[in-house]
């Protein structure tokens, strides 16, 4: 448990997280990236659409600042450039290059991402960066122009044998074969990335680094001295459960997320996906939990939706606009993830279940303490949080006032429990303070 003096201190407590200088990092990025809806359908159009509507839709002033762009960007037959080495961008999706789109971004005050692959070639087919990471990194440094942030998303497809790891570690497939105690950070996985890092860290502007390594080489382990963030699982897909060839739903994801999710702090992200708030046939509870736990996981929030439609989805620019949520995952002060404090669905803690991961989550923030209910069952149940239970509610008091994050609304004050109704696959999130508005225990913190 930190003191607050000590969150306060914040970067200084960080000493082997990547926390860059200017503060790129520190809180989960926010922005949009074009894979979950486009997939390789990209053009420049789509990203200067989506970030005037950024702008537009309110969602720039929320924190959503960077547009990035996904897979499939360079010209596959191409390249690179004969001469320079250059990655060259696709001519048709990108007819003035990758810098005209960073010049329209930039000009609305928003931050452009871009994709490549720690490997030879990308997932979809595209030049790779693997062997070419000072250049590469030189070259999305050169087309930012000004002085704004970058992101780079570092996929781990198509790795050369000689780059194989000596040992495997899959999460979906937890066969691990390396010896006790071996250290995941000296492994080849982690080798790829750290030379992409050190090419990003000598270039004159801060770059977001987003490692995708699908939680492969146990990145978790060492991602936090190499990169901002690093993805923990295969895909994600707009479902609630199961699986779709490499892609999941989001309760799989939910629940390595119960078992791990205290490896993120300031600086130092899990990666549970890019969302998919607004896709394929969620429903609107089910989109809910979803924008509700990546909040109080403190994932990176990358919207994956169209954005010329939303306007008309006002369901889903709701949620995705919820700033009480959005406040939680940005707090100033409190850097950890929420933690599962009870697994529920009659179950001991620290167990996996794939349909049904932990459903009660506390976390805190300068506000106060957060709960967060999550129903994994297909019908609306009663659920009750339990002050007793909640390790920093435990002590009692007085009668704790009980906020509805959703509806902005006091709940009243409550002596010893609340309880409500949470439809199916719905999640409840709510602020915790003394009666008073005070919080009610700053002093604690999941970890
Ligand atoms: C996957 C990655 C996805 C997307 C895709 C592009 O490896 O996890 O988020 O970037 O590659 O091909």
């Amino acid at each position: 448990m930190a003191s607050l003096a000590g969150r306060l201190l914040g970067l200084a407590s960080l000493a082997s997280a990547f926390v860059s200088r200017d503060g790129t990092g520190r809180l989960p990025a926010m922005g949009w990236n074009s894979w979950n809806e486009y997939e390789c359908n990209i053009s420049e159009g789509v990203f200067i659409t989506v970030a005037r509507q950024l702008v537009d839709l309110g969602l720039k002033d929320l924190g959503y600042e960077y547009v990035n762009i996904d897979d499939c960007w360079s010209d596959k037959e191409l390249r690179r450039d004969a001469t320079t080495g250059e990655l060259i961008p696709d001519a048709e999706k990108f007819p003035r290059g990758i810098v005209k789109v960073a010049e329209e971004v930039h000009s609305l005050g928003l931050k452009l991402g871009i994709y490549s692959d720690a490997g030879t070639d990308t997932c979809g087919g595209y030049a790779g960066s693997l062997g070419y990471e000072e250049l590469d990194a030189a070259t999305f440094s050169k087309w930012g122009i000004d002085s704004e942030g970058q992101d780079l998303k570092y996929d781990n497809c198509n790795v050369p044998p000689e780059w194989a790891d000596e040992y495997e570690y899959i999460p979906e497939e937890p066969a691990n074969n390396a010896p006790p105690g071996y250290d995941w950070g000296t492994s080849n996985t982690a080798k790829r990335y750290r030379v992409m890092h050190d090419a990003l860290q000598r270039q004159n502007r801060t770059i977001q680094y987003s490692l995708c390594a699908w939680g492969h080489a146990h990145v978790e382990r060492w991602g936090n001295s190499t990169g901002h963030s690093w993805r923990m699982w295969g895909d994600i897909f707009p479902a609630w459960k199961g699986k779709e060839k490499w892609s999941w739903g989001l309760m799989p994801i939910v629940n390595q997320a119960s078992l791990l999710w205290n490896y993120t702090d300031f600086g130092s992200h899990n990666d549970w996906d890019m969302l998919e708030v607004g896709n394929g046939d969620l429903t609107i509870e089910e989109n809910r939990s979803h924008f509700a736990l990546w909040c109080a996981l403190k994932s990176a929030l990358i919207v994956g939706t169209p954005l010329d439609t939303l306007a008309l989805r006002k369901p889903i620019l709701d949620i995705l606009s919820n700033k009480e949520l959005i406040d939680f995952n940005q707090d100033p002060v409190y850097g950890a993830s929420a933690m599962p404090y009870k697994w529920g669905n009659d179950r001991p803690a620290n167990t996996s279940d794939r349909d049904h991961p932990a459903a009660f989550w506390v976390g805190t923030s300068v506000k106060g303490i957060h709960v967060f209910l999550l129903n994994t069952r297909d019908t609306a149940v009663n659920m009750r949080a339990v002050f007793a239970e909640i390790p920093p509610l435990k002590s009692g008091g007085k009668g704790y006032l009980v906020h509805d994050m959703w509806t902005g609304e006091d709940l009243g004050i409550f002596r010893k429990y609340f309880e409500l109704e949470v439809k199916a696959h719905d999640t409840a999130a709510l602020t915790i303070t003394k009666a008073d508005g005070k919080h009610p225990n700053p002093r604690w913190s999941p970890k």
